[in-house]
């Protein structure tokens, strides 16, 4: 496609907010910077230099899942497990409020071991801490009730990412016993309950189409969450894909910027995945229209645990450092590091 009728795509798709497939298949294609010049102005539009920063906390490794993809597998039997328990959950928090932080994700495998009894009131202690910070949740699926009964405690938001809107595709990527119509069961319930809601889905992950990727955007479009992780897949090397080859950066940044243009006041993280596909992954996505970071808030020796993929970056040891380094790394790009709870916008 010439460049003129790449750029009418992307003034089309920022006007509109949704293209058809076979012009989205053709804007994940573009090679015009155009594509970010133009999300940039949308997000600028709607949150300013503002990039939002969560502090994420990596409480348990256990999994009772086998996603072909992931190092925390339950069938990696190398991996080396560990869970905090209350008092160094609560540390994190602490360390990450003096740091600045007012979002805390608590992010776990699915830990058979974190029953709603034992998880419902660690929420409701950061809840009465913390009552001017939100609480993200990233558990994986479980039932409704338990759904609103961490939304009882104090829980705001859920990040459960789709992984892929199309269901053959699901089932390449997970073992039987997983599938999308459950997966989006629990999309739907965590909305019902009033949840800020987070999908979202890999980049380049084996089996993946440029159509699968429609039916992503088309997903997302009639889901309309208030938050979107996407991130390069990436090889781990006691998984089933360890032979597998990452996911581009290009069509990572493209996905990100046509996000942005679909809906400018939704948050979009730059994700760990991206900072550890290119060095500077992260300020590329913030370039291409991404306005929230996640530095990690896991103390050092359990970080190391987390593994999803190989070679995960980590941005020092302290939260403190991490706020510093990032903030340095925003300035550098011309936008700002903002201490607030950065809930989304409304507009229309
Ligand atoms: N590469 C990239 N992302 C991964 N995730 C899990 N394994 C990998 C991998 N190998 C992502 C999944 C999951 C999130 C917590 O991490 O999308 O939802
Ligand atoms: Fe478990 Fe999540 Fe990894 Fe799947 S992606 S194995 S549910 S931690």
């Amino acid at each position: 496609m010439r460049s003129l009728d790449m750029r009418d795509l992307v003034d089309k798709l920022a006007q509109q907010r949704v293209l058809g497939r076979e012009e989205f298949k053709a804007l994940m294609g573009c090679d015009d910077d155009y594509l970010f010049a133009r999300a940039r102005e949308a997000r600028q539009g709607a949150y300013g230099k503002q990039v939002f920063m969560r502090g994420l906390i990596e409480f348990t490794n256990y999994c009772k899942n086998n996603c072909y993809y992931c190092g925390l597998r339950v069938g990696n039997a190398r991996a080396k497990r560990f869970r905090m328990g209350l008092a160094q959950i609560l540390d994190c928090c602490q360390t990450g409020y003096r740091a600045g932080f007012r979002t805390f994700v608590l992010q776990g495998g699915e830990d058979p071991y974190f029953t709603d009894e034992i998880l419902a009131p660690i929420v409701a202690e950061i809840r009465q801490t913390y009552p001017d910070c939100a609480i993200t949740l990233s558990l994986g699926e479980r039932s409704f009730a338990s759904y609103q009964r961490l939304f009882g405690a104090g829980a705001d938001r859920y990040l459960l990412r789709h992984e892929t809107a199309h269901a053959a595709h699901y089932q390449r990527l997970h073992p039987r016993g997983m599938s999308l119509q459950n997966r989006k069961a629990c999309l739907g319930h965590l909305k019902q309950i009033g949840y800020q809601v987070g999908c979202g889905f890999m980049v380049g992950s084996p089996g993946q189409t440029v159509s699968y990727l429609v039916d992503d955007l088309l997903f997302i479009h009639g889901l309309r969450p208030q938050m979107v992780g996407i991130g390069p897949f990436l090889p781990h090397s006691d998984t089933v894909f360890a032979q597998e080859p990452a996911g581009d950066l290009r069509l990572t940044l493209n996905l990100l910027a046509i996000l942005r243009l679909m809906r400018p006041d939704l948050l979009i993280p730059a994700t760990t995945a991206l900072g550890t596909l290119h060095p500077n992954g992260r300020e590329l996505g913030v370039l291409a229209g991404a306005n929230v970071v996640m530095p990690n808030l896991t103390p050092g020796d359990m970080r190391q645990k987390y593994r999803l993929y190989d070679h995960k970056i980590s941005d020092g040891e302290a939260a403190a450092e991490c706020v510093e380094n990032m903030d340095r790394r925003m300035k550098a790009i011309g936008y700002e590091l903002t201490v607030s709870r950065g809930d989304p916008i409304c507009i229309a």
